[in-house]
């Protein structure tokens, strides 16, 4: 496995794997790999001829007051995982070779795709991601970028981005990984102390009442997300960030619940802020 720290090394070696006639997949993560990461990881290598993961805590993603400083990152322990999974390449780029001093470019995609859910409460957190993953397509040339339906917001984003902008490649999305009582993977899940992981149950069993509601026939958005506060807000050691039903295309408001309706949800548990959804057609 391949093991790149600079910018040009990555590229000269996607370009020499293009020549060849590979077809490249990049998954791109922050590090501190999970059964989340590596499902995608495995996805891109049933599909791909060389698979690139890029490790990148990116601060342009991160606000004043986020946890970028904490984030937890262990770069020996992620390449050992995924030297087993047969990776040809890691791309570990520092902070400097991608944001020399004076950067200034950003991309961004805008209106309710990005102003909404996280977006509302981490504002500029879509332009950060928009711009890495734009830097990266353009360092690892990949036909196919693999994404977690964990981040589902950043997923539609990222596929909007691709097809407005023309990036010549495919985006796949990957299901939600989640531990056995329900809580969907996270890096951040490392952050919860014992009775915090119980609160962050809430997560997963809320989204479930939702799916019940809604098979005995429910289409009120209003009582639905109703519902799920009350749930929550019943639930120790939880905050809600917001609860929102909405229109799983474009991120637009639902008269009723009917069509591609994604429901998502952002709660601090404790002081670490947890997010999962739901897609569902109905
Ligand atoms: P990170 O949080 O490390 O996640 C990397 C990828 O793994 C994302 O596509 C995310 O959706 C996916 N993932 C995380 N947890 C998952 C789970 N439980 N099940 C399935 N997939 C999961 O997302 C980012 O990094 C960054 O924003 C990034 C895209 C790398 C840009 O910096």
């Amino acid at each position: 496995m391949e093991i790149f720290k600079k910018i040009s090394d990555m590229q000269a070696w996607s370009r020499d794997q293009r020549k060849a006639g590979k077809r490249i997949g990049l998954v791109p993560t922050m590090g501190y790999l999970h059964e989340g990461h590596l499902s995608l990881v495995r996805k891109a290598k049933a599909d791909c001829d060389a698979v690139i993961v890029s490790i990148f805590v990116n601060p342009l993603q991160f606000g004043v007051g986020e946890d970028y400083e904490e984030y937890p990152r262990d770069l020996t322990r992620d390449c050992g995982l995924l030297e087993k999974e047969g990776v040809e390449a890691v791309f570990a780029p520092s902070v400097r070779e991608m944001y020399p001093a004076g950067y200034s470019t950003t991309v961004e995609v805008s209106g309710d795709i990005t102003a909404r859910l996280c977006g509302a409460s981490r504002p500029g957190h879509f332009r950060g991601v928009t711009t890495v993953v734009s830097k990266l397509f353009n360092i690892c040339l990949p036909d196919i970028a693999y994404f977690g339906q964990k981040d589902a917001q950043q997923a539609m984003v990222l596929e909007k981005m691709v097809r407005e902008l023309n990036f010549p490649l495919k985006i796949v999305r990957c299901p939600i990984v989640r531990e056995a009582d329900g809580l969907a993977l996270s890096s951040r899940n490392v952050y919860l102390n014992e009775e915090e992981r119980k609160s962050a149950l809430v997560l997963s069993r809320s989204l479930a009442l939702a799916r019940e509601m809604i098979e005995k026939g429910e289409t009120g958005v209003a009582s639905v997300r109703g519902a799920m506060i009350e749930f929550i807000q019943s639930t120790p050691h939880t905050d809600i960030d917001y609860v929102e039903i909405l229109n799983g295309e474009d991120l637009s408001d639902l008269a009723e619940i009917k069509g591609k309706v994604l429901i998502a949800l952002a709660v601090r548990v404790g002081r670490t802020r947890l997010i999962d959804n739901l897609l569902l057609e109905v």
